[in-house]
């Protein structure tokens, strides 16, 4: 490593954000171009597959019969009643009038009664410990047991996605022949930003309308990269995930970079590891068996320097410690010192989310997305089933059942294709000698079984109201002509389109559905984009680069995007609703914006609508290409300094609460 690094690898944390890692997928997996002049009507036959589907287990009879009736009645008005923010860029949040916007948690607040005052210019990785993490991504909510009101006292679950040392480590960005240079990191900020990344779990109560944390509350916790965990599911132990440390392959300190993630039904939280190969450094051993498995997933590229400072993240020192992460990790909110389970049943990826919902007949699905250009959408069926009535008997259901791949064709036709060792050709052929092989390596299981490849998948929603799963598919700058195919139908596609599924039968465990594209993102004014809102979305309803979503409990689809600002849309990322029903299906409407440079995450509704937890995560980064467009961003020179607007105050991630002034729900 030379002494002052070079621009790419030292601001690369952004970059892993910004536009994932280089598409890695080789496979020649059909693209379905030569099937586009087959597809026709598909909106039709969408239509009659939901008629006649049933809805899930899930479903309120009150909630039922609102969906049920804006489909019979072609209900022409938007399910949203609100005023719209205007679209544009500048250093504050705004939301929709009528609503509060609240700052709730902050990077470094304290958790804990003995925790620190946050201090910029004098941080230790033990103050971050017990404080708030950095970039905050899912966000998750969950009452707290016997809560008089489940709405108004529960349990936040956020994650911390990644770090921005330009952003928050004052000195150490100089300017050098008009490009910034970020200093060499230090053992001790590499500390810090292991003790930023995680997780957190945080009682919060909401008085006089207002939400604030409990912070003697015994619920309260921080997970970082230093937290113990176990490997648990079909890869445990398996030679593959053995270390110098860990001899056995079970024990594992730490996760990185979680994206979003689930709440299970038995009030579980789930996080997704995503872009865990920016952490690993070095070179594996000449001919060692993971080669091509970590070149599948781009791996090493660090932009972290943490491979120089604990030899578990250097491949030369440690082969195996990098198949330990990429998982689906859970987490027990009730209980503070439970040990967070890595659930390899789920397989390796660049996970981006794992939303649940429970079958007709009582198992599990979870919706997981692989978040890079021309990667996969995954499904996972708990051979268990839930019960209700016995939490404990849930806690290890994520340990067995079936992982699938989706296989979308151009008749409008989905397959979830089976990741089975010994079916098809996952055989010791391809060099597959158990399920464990087939999970550590998942991608390469999805290329021999010919899965679609996807314009970065990203949050999956299933609805339990309408029976409908969306799918958030961010962009794919890098999709060529001869690529497009029907459910990716546009090359060079800049600005994400979103995906609905209808299970056959309305079974979200069955093999297969049918599929549509629900919306094509854009600017709908510009003809050569290709958008597809209603034309009843304003200029200030549309957006693009859906990443993540929430349905809240009327069944209403919301939307959260990554990647708009003034040059790609002429507008911040922030929160949109997005009707999905009736004739005013594609209809889009702005309800919060962020502030300049950063990415909005989360979406996540109280059990009674009345608040919306969103999470603004890097307010202030004006990305990669800085300081191309005279924009500044770094922690002595930024376009903002959200939330506290204060000299010496850096911008800090935060969630936000979002309720209506006197009560209310929200969007109503
Ligand atoms: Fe971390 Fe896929 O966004
Ligand atoms: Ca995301
Ligand atoms: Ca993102």
């Amino acid at each position: 490593m030379s002494e002052e690094p070079e621009y790419e690898s030292t601001f690369g944390a952004s970059l892993l954000e910004h536009d994932d890692a280089a598409p890695q997928n080789p496979s020649d997996n059909p693209t379905m171009g030569e099937q586009i002049g087959a597809r026709f009507s598909r909106r039709g036959l969408l239509k009659g597959a939901l008629a006649v589907s049933a809805i899930s287990a899930t479903v309120g009879t009150a909630a039922l019969a609102t969906a049920s009736l804006a489909k019979a009645e072609g209900v022409a008005a938007s399910a949203f009643a609100f005023t719209e923010v205007e679209a544009g860029v500048d250093a504050d949040h705004h939301v929709a009038e009528g609503y509060d916007a609240d700052v709730l948690l902050r990077w470094g607040d304290p958790l804990f009664p003995d925790a620190p005052e946050f201090d910029p210019e004098r941080q230790t990785p033990e103050a971050q410990a017990r404080q708030f993490g950095y970039n905050n991504d899912y966000v998750g909510y969950t009452p707290l047991p016997g809560a008089a009101d489940p709405s108004s006292h529960g349990l936040l679950f956020v994650n911390h996605e990644y770090t921005n040392p330009h952003l928050m480590f004052p000195g150490v960005v100089t300017m050098k022949d008009g490009k910034p240079v970020l200093a060499n990191a230090t053992k001790e900020r590499a500390a810090i930003e292991m003790m930023a990344h995680g997780a957190t779990v945080a009682e919060i109560r909401k008085t006089g309308g207002k939400w604030a944390l409990v912070r003697d509350s015994k619920y309260n916790r921080r997970i970082t990269v230093a937290t113990q965990m176990q490997l648990s599911g079909p890869v445990a132990g398996s030679e593959r995930v053995r270390t110098i440390a860990d001899p056995g392959g079970t024990k594992v300190f730490g996760t990185i970079n979680n994206c979003a993630g689930g709440l299970t039904p038995w009030g579980t939280f789930v996080t997704g590891e995503e872009n865990f190969h920016g952490y690993f450094s070095g070179t594996l051993p000449e001919g060692h068996r993971e080669a091509a498995n970590y070149k599948r997933l781009a791996l090493p590229s660090p932009p972290y320097a943490w491979g120089r400072f604990e030899d578990r993240f250097d491949i030369g020192k440690e082969p195996n410690e990098a198949n330990r992460f990429g998982w689906i990790v859970e987490v027990d909110p009730l209980d503070p010192n439970s040990v967070p389970k890595k659930r390899t049943a789920l397989g390796r990826f660049k996970h981006e989310g794992a939303e649940s919902i429970v079958s007709r007949d009582g198992r599990v699905v979870f919706y997981l997305g692989d978040d890079e250009r021309f990667d996969y959408v995954y499904k996972f069926v708990t051979a268990g089933r839930f019960d209700p009535q016995n939490r404990a008997a849930n806690m290890d259901l994520m340990d067995s059942g079936t992982l699938h791949v989706a296989k979308f064709s151009g008749d409008g036709a989905l397959e979830w294709l089976p990741l089975s060792f010994g079916e098809g050709p996952l055989t010791p052929a391809n060099g597959f000698e158990s399920q464990a092989d087939v999970l550590i390596e998942t991608r390469r299981a999805g290329d021999l079984l010919g899965a679609t490849k996807m314009d970065r998948p990203e949050d999956i929603q299933p609805n339990g109201v309408t029976g409908r799963v969306y799918v958030m598919l961010t962009n794919n700058k890098s999709r060529k002509d001869e690529q497009v195919d029907a459910a990716n139908p546009r090359a060079k596609n800049a600005f994400g389109h979103i995906i609905e599924i209808v299970e056959d039968g309305g079974d979200f465990a069955a093999p297969k559905g049918r599929w549509e594209v629900l919306l094509k993102c854009g600017d709908p004014s510009v003809a050569a984009v290709g958008a597809s809102f209603s034309t009843e979305t304003s200029k200030n309803g549309w957006f693009g680069m859906p990443d993540n979503c929430a349905v809240d409990s009327a069944g209403r689809l919301w939307v959260s995007t990554d990647g708009n600002g003034p040059e790609e849309t002429g507008r911040t990322d922030g929160l949109w609703a997005v009707d999905t029903q009736g004739e005013a299906r594609r209809t889009s409407k702005l309800f919060y914006r962020v502030p300049h440079g950063a990415e909005l995450c989360g979406p996540c509704f109280s059990p009674d609508d009345q608040t919306a937890f969103v999470a603004v995560q890097h307010p202030g980064d004006d990305g990669p290409d800085w300081p191309a467009f005279g924009r500044r961003s770094y922690y002595e020179d930024l376009s903002t300094r959200w939330p506290d607007f204060k000299p010496d105050m850096p911008v800090r991630p935060s969630v936000v609460a979002i309720t209506k002034k006197g009560g209310g729900k929200i969007g109503v």
